[in-house]
């Protein structure tokens, strides 16, 4: 197997760089939107033996040197009983936003294994298939969910926002009313996470898609307490996996994350990785962080934008991905331009 992934997470030495990109399994695949086109984007999530053939598409392709299991972040706020839906063209909405204590009290306690057990299906079912590919293709899984935090974004306004008002009132007219949803989705997805490694996760991410709302103070009072029971209730298994903090927009943030106990530290492309190292220390690798745009210039430019990204990350441990999520309208082989410049840095020593 090639467990590149696995050991640049603990911050082992490694004959090359590991690489991945969020949000690999998607629209930009034509092969995705074949499957897309039969099935609306929840059957797909809810269906194992497609998340499953999704989540291996861009290993077949690309060869990266990880696969991401396929699912969403809002998942377990449907099964809290939010009422989750995709219309075709628009993000996420829910029937039921949390605005008020009475909504929090009203939110359900799942039964995970019950209510999401197709996502822990979808990971035995990856898992089979990563399996049966050839050595040098089969990689890790990684499992993921969303920080209480940034669930409380999507769950609160009722879905995508641009100013996030109803959130970020709620945290200055009552902290502490807001400070209970997010114990709330701290719990579950605890569970949630937990059962994926019991399942065959073999590191979980945790997306913070909008922790950088926040200024310092009050991500340190109020979404870094909740993020910790999450991080805690994994770190607490015997078996260990390395954790993933991924932060969007939230340079302001980093001297707050340098206690976090995750191996691994997620960023954006604001700030290069050299800057990112010396403010959070040696003891965190970096993932990261090309800005998934460069990924729509020509082939050369990437190339060069890899150099110069492999250059600034080389201080350290580095696990090589983009910014944030791979754009739709990325063709395919730009992603396979990224992915082959950082491979082909094969005998270029680390540190
Ligand atoms: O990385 C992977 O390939 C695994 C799959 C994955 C999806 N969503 C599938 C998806 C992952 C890791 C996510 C995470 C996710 N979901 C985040 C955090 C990462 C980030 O981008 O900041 C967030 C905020 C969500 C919530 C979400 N899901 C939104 C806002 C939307 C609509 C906008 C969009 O990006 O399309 C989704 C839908 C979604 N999740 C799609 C996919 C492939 C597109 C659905 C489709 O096929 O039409």
């Amino acid at each position: 197997m090639n467990d590149l992934f696995l050991r640049a997470c603990r911050n082992e030495p490694t004959e090359r760089r590991p690489v991945w990109l969020m949000r690999q399994a998607g629209r930009y695949l034509p092969e995705y939107r074949a499957v897309r086109e039969k099935v609306d984007f929840l059957t797909l999530c809810r269906t194992p033996e497609l998340a499953a053939e999704v989540t291996l598409q861009p290993v077949r392709r690309l060869g990266v040197d990880a696969a991401i299991i396929f699912a969403d972040i809002l998942l377990p706020l449907d099964a809290m009983g939010a009422g989750l839906h995709f219309a075709a063209g628009d993000g996420p909405t829910f029937d039921r936003p949390v605005r008020t204590a009475a909504d929090v009290a009203a939110l359900a306690d799942p039964d995970v294994e019950r209510e999401l057990g197709y996502v822990f299906a979808a990971i035995g079912e990856a898992q089979r298939g990563l399996a049966a590919l050839p050595a040098e293709r089969s990689v890790p899984l990684i499992g993921f969910g969303g920080t209480p935090w940034t669930l409380a974004a999507y769950l609160v306004e009722g879905g995508a926002s641009k100013h996030f008002g109803h959130l970020l009132s709620w945290s200055f007219e009552d902290p502490r009313g807001l400070a209970q949803l997010l114990r709330r989705l701290a719990e579950v997805s605890a569970r949630y996470l937990t059962a994926q490694v019991d399942a065959g996760a073999q590191a979980i991410q945790l997306f913070d898609t909008w922790g950088g709302l926040l200024d310092a103070k009050r991500f340190r009072e109020l979404a870094l307490p909740a993020l910790r029971i999450v991080v805690e209730a994994l770190r607490d298994r015997p078996e260990w996996v390395p954790l993933i903090y991924y932060l969007n927009n939230g340079a302001h943030l980093l001297p707050e994350l340098r206690d976090l106990p995750v191996e691994v530290l997620s960023v954006d492309w604001r700030l290069p990785l050299d800057e990112v190292r010396t403010i959070v220390g040696p003891g965190k690798v970096l993932q990261g962080n090309l800005d998934p745009t460069a990924l729509l210039a020509s082939p050369q430019r990437i190339e060069e934008a890899t150099a110069e990204l492999l250059r600034r990350g080389g201080g350290g441990g580095h696990v090589v991905n983009l910014g944030h999520g791979i754009l739709p309208q990325t063709p395919p082989e730009h992603a396979q331009a990224f992915v082959s410049a950082v491979q082909r840095h094969a005998l270029a020593p680390v540190g």
